[in-house]
Parts: C-alpha cells; structure tokens; sequence
C-alpha cells in the first residue's frame, strides 16, 4: 500500500467511526437507528458491522479539514461530489452506511442505503472506484468469514449485504455477498484460498433464480465443491430470518441444500408448459445436457430416474442422449 492509500483507508476508517456515532449516541440519527431495529437488527449486530447514518451533505468537509486532510486526497476519497462551481458535497446523506472492508478488516469503501423507499432515488450508493477500492474485486464480510469457515468449512454466498449481517446475527457468520455485480474471477480466487466449499443463497425471486444459474455457470470451471441453498419463493435470506427466526433460519441454511444439477433441472422448467409437447421436448433436450456434465455414470443414474419417473420416457433413448453429449464434447 502506498502512502496516498494509507491515508486514504485511514479517513475511511475514521469516516466510518463517525457515521456510527452519530447512528448510535445522536439525535441526528435516532429515525435511523429505529429504523434498523425494526429490520430487525440489534445493537451487537450493529456495532459488529459498524453501521452508521449519514445525515446531511456538508458534515464531512468539516470533519476531515480539521485532520489535516487536504482538498486532492478528499477528492480521491470518493467520499465526495463535485459541484458545479468545483466545491465539494458530501456523496453520502440521509443514508444508513455500510462499511465495505478488505480482506485485512480496513474499511474501504461505502454502501448508504435510503431509509424509505422513495421512488426518485437508488435504494443503494456504493462509493465510486477508487485506489483502494475495486467493486469487482470487494467481497462483503470476507474478512469476518475467513475466520468463521475455520469451524463451518464452507462459505455461503448472498446475494445482498443486508443478508450477509441477518444471517450473522442468527449465528450464521460465513457469508459474504458481492457488491450488486455478478460474480468475478478476481473473487472466486479469493473464496479459492479460504475454502473448498461455496454454498450459494440468492434471493427466492426470479431475478435471484437468473443469478444463481449465471453463478453456477461462472463457477462450473472452478475448483469449487458448489451447493445451492434454496430459498421458499419470494423471499430473501434476511426477510426470511425476520419471519422464521434465528433458530429455523440457522436449520433452513442446513438442510434446504442442493446440488447445482438439481437447481438447474428445476431453473429449466420456469416459463415452460409441460402440456404442450414442444415444451416437453425443449426440457428434455436441456436437461439432459446438464446431467451430461455430471462426472460419473452413478451420479447420471440419479437425475436419469427422476426424467424417467417424471416424464414417462424410455431410459435407454436418455442415456443413449446422455453418452453421445459426452462423446461430443470430448
Ligand atoms: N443493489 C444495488 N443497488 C440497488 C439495488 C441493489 O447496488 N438499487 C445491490 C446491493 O448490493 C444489494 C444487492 O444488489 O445488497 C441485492 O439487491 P436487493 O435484493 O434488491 O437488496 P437487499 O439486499 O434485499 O436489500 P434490502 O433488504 O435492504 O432491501
Ligand atoms: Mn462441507
Ligand atoms: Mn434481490
Ligand atoms: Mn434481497
Ligand atoms: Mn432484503
């Protein structure tokens, strides 16, 4: 790390103790702080991630004038806009903040989600890229994970950070959560030298059943145990800890777990009509090139009966389907 990055990781360091002040011991940041606990949220949970709020667009010039910092390193903070007359603003306000750190725990970053939906404004503003922060690279609560996966052994990815905090409250501290991007090589090779086993949990919507399959696939050629933790329909990780409690939260995530093979054969049937032949066919076709990727006959076995007891087809025509994909794609 050069000076410039030092100094910089310091302001956010210090950013960040200042957001969570004025969150827990200000007036400023009491509709905040309510706001929270009712996601939800408890004090030890909110210390632990140093959630913060804040309030208005002209707190931190202030703030880091009187350490020293000058105008150029502000600018390279990302912490601020520029107007149109060159003056700065505060990037973040009437936000709760999200301290994003490294992999060694240094904030690096930002997150600052509005308190009420309000239509005109992105729910979440992540700080831009800067020196010391690479979206692509950044995954959330790595640094609190790496130490958790010693007892649990495998990672669980999320698909939000607000799920990533939920699930450590309710005792689950390994998940992590990429910042709102689809998942990069740069991070695989992260989760590569903590473990050896990524648990994917995405949101139960549509878009978060596109984005495991997106994932799977990203992940198919790494060297990864995969597993996807499937979540009842419509919900999140963190709405479903807040209707279930911590207790069935903790069991859904042990036992709710299934192999990518499986998610895909149920992903391929979204959108389709099994009344109508064509659609039948279409299945078929795609499912069995997914079992053709499983690595043994045994393994094909398994999801071959499940099309055979599901669909009422001749096995021999599926496996004969099955081994010339494999001769075809040697
Ligand atoms: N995201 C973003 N900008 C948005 C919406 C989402 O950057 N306008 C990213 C965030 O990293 C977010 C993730 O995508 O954590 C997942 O989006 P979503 O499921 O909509 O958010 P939640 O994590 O469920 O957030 P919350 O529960 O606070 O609504
Ligand atoms: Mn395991
Ligand atoms: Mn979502
Ligand atoms: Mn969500
Ligand atoms: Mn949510």
């Amino acid at each position: 790390q050069s000076e410039d990055q030092k100094r910089l990781i310091d302001i956010h360091n210090q950013v960040a103790r200042l957001y969570h002040h004025i969150l827990v011991n200000t007036k400023l940041g009491e509709h905040a702080l309510s706001y929270l606990h009712s996601r939800g949220l408890d004090d030890e949970t909110i210390d632990e991630f140093q959630l913060g709020f804040a309030p208005q667009e002209n707190l931190l010039q202030p703030f880091l004038k009187q350490r020293e910092v000058d105008q150029q390193l502000m600018h390279a903070s990302g912490l601020f806009i520029e107007r149109d007359d060159g003056t700065l603003s505060d990037r973040f306000f009437n936000r709760v903040m999200y301290p994003i750190r490294n992999q060694a725990g240094q904030t690096i970053a930002f997150s600052g989600r509005v308190l009420d939906k309000q239509a005109s404004q992105a729910k979440y503003l992540n700080s831009p890229e800067t020196t010391i922060f690479s979206k692509r690279d950044v995954l959330f609560n790595l640094d609190k994970a790496k130490a958790a996966v010693r007892t649990t052994k495998d990672v669980i990815l999320f698909e939000g950070f607000m799920d990533v905090i939920s699930a450590f409250q309710a005792g689950v501290k390994n998940g992590i959560a990429s910042m709102g991007t689809s998942f990069t090589d740069q991070q695989i090779h992260q989760i590569e030298r903590i473990t050896d086993h990524l648990e994917i949990c995405y949101d139960g919507d549509e878009p978060g059943q596109k984005a495991i399959n997106r994932a799977v696939d990203t992940l198919a050629h790494a060297r990864l145990k995969l597993g996807v933790i499937q979540l009842p329909s419509g919900v999140d990780p963190d709405e479903y800890r807040k209707q279930n409690g911590d207790e069935q939260f903790q069991k859904m995530i042990q036992t709710a777990r299934e192999s990518p093979v499986t998610f895909k054969l149920r992903f391929l049937k979204l959108h389709r009509n099994f009344n109508r032949d064509e659609d039948r066919v279409d299945y078929l076709n795609d499912a069995l090139a997914v079992i053709a990727t499983v690595d043994t006959p045994v393994g094909r076995d398994v999801y071959v009966n499940q099309l055979v007891d599901q669909f009422q087809v001749d096995k021999q025509l599926l496996l004969d389907q099955i081994n010339g994909i494999i001769l075809n794609n040697r």
